[in-house]
C-alpha cells in the first residue's frame, strides 16, 4: 500500500518552448519530491526533460527509459516508480503538450495504480502542440459552431481523409510526419489543401512551420503536426498569410 502522501502527477510541459511551460507546471515541479521523465535510455535527454531544464534548470530529473523499439512494458516502467511513492513521495513525471491527450501518462499511470490501487494520481495541464502550432501559423481553428476532429496518422492517412470530408470540420492531425505525403494528397482529394498548415518539431531546434501544400514532398519527423480549418472560410486576420513562415523558424523561437 502506499503511503497516504504519495501521489503520482502527470505534468505536461508544452510543446517544446520553455516559456510554455504554465506557471502551474513550474510550482508543480518545485513542489514535488521527484521528477521524472521519459527517456529513451539512461543517459539521453528526453524532450520533456530538456524543456524542464531550460525553464526550471533548479530542478532535479530522474530518467525513466521507455523503450519505443518493441513492446514496451508499462508494468516495468510502473515498478521503477514504486519505491519512491511506497515511501510517500510526490512524484510528477513530465510529458510533451498535455498528459491527458495522447500521452504516455495515462498507460503509465493505469500500471501504477494497477500495482498501488487508490494511490491518488493528478495531472497538470500543458499546452499543446497545435494550439503552438495555431498561433505561430495565425490559423483560427474554430469560430462559431464549428467542430474539430484531432486524429492520427501513424499508419496512414484514412483518418484523415474520413474527418476531412465534412468541409465545416477543422482536421488536426497528431503523428502523421512519416505519411505527410499521403496526409496531403488526401487534404487536396477533399479540397482541403488551401489553408492546411504544418509544424514540425515545434520549439525545438529544427522548428518549421509553413503551408502543407509546399512541405508535402517528403516525410516530416515523428514530432509534427497538422492542422486544416474549416473550408471556404474568409480570412479573420488579414495578416495571416504572411504569418505563416514558409519552413523558417518560427516567431518567438526560443531554440
Ligand atoms: C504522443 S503525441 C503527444 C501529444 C501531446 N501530449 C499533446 O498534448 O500535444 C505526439 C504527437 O504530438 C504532436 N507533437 C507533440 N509535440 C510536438 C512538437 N513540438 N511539434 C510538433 N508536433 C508535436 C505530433 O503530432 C506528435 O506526433
Amino acid at each position: 500500500m502506499a503511503a497516504m502522501a504519495a501521489k503520482l502527477i502527470g505534468v505536461g510541459v508544452g510543446p517544446g518552448d520553455p516559456d510554455l511551460l504554465t506557471t502551474r507546471a513550474v510550482r508543480t515541479l518545485r513542489a514535488a519530491d521527484r521528477v521524472v521523465a521519459p527517456s529513451v535510455a539512461v543517459d539521453a535527454v528526453g524532450r520533456a526533460e530538456s524543456v524542464v531544464r531550460q525553464a526550471v534548470p533548479d530542478v532535479r530529473i530522474e530518467r525513466l527509459v521507455f523503450d519505443m523499439s518493441g513492446e514496451h512494458s508499462y508494468t516495468d516502467s510502473a515498478a521503477a516508480l514504486l519505491p519512491w511513492l511506497d515511501d510517500g513521495e510526490v512524484v510528477a513525471f513530465v510529458t510533451l503538450g498535455d498528459p491527458n491527450v495522447y500521452s504516455t501518462f495515462s498507460s503509465l499511470a493505469a500500471a501504477v495504480v494497477a500495482q498501488r490501487p487508490g494511490l491518488a494520481v493528478e495531472t497538470v495541464p500543458g499546452i499543446m502542440a497545435f494550439q503552438d502550432l495555431a498561433a505561430r501559423s495565425g490559423t483560427v481553428v474554430l469560430d462559431g459552431s464549428e467542430s474539430l476532429a484531432l486524429v492520427t496518422a501513424l499508419d496512414g492517412a484514412g483518418a484523415v481523409a474520413e474527418a476531412a470530408a465534412d468541409p465545416a470540420r477543422a482536421v488536426v492531425v497528431y503523428k502523421g510526419g512519416r505519411h505527410l505525403p499521403a496526409v496531403a494528397k488526401a487534404l487536396a482529394d477533399a479540397g482541403r489543401l488551401d489553408g492546411a498548415v504544418v509544424g514540425e518539431l515545434l520549439g525545438l531546434p529544427g522548428q518549421r512551420v509553413g503551408p502543407v501544400a509546399e512541405a508535402a514532398d517528403q516525410p516530416a519527423t515523428y514530432l509534427a503536426t497538422v492542422i486544416v480549418p474549416p473550408a471556404n472560410r474568409p480570412p479573420i486576420f488579414s495578416t495571416a498569410p504572411a504569418a505563416v513562415e514558409k519552413m523558417g523558424e518560427g516567431p518567438g523561437g526560443s531554440t
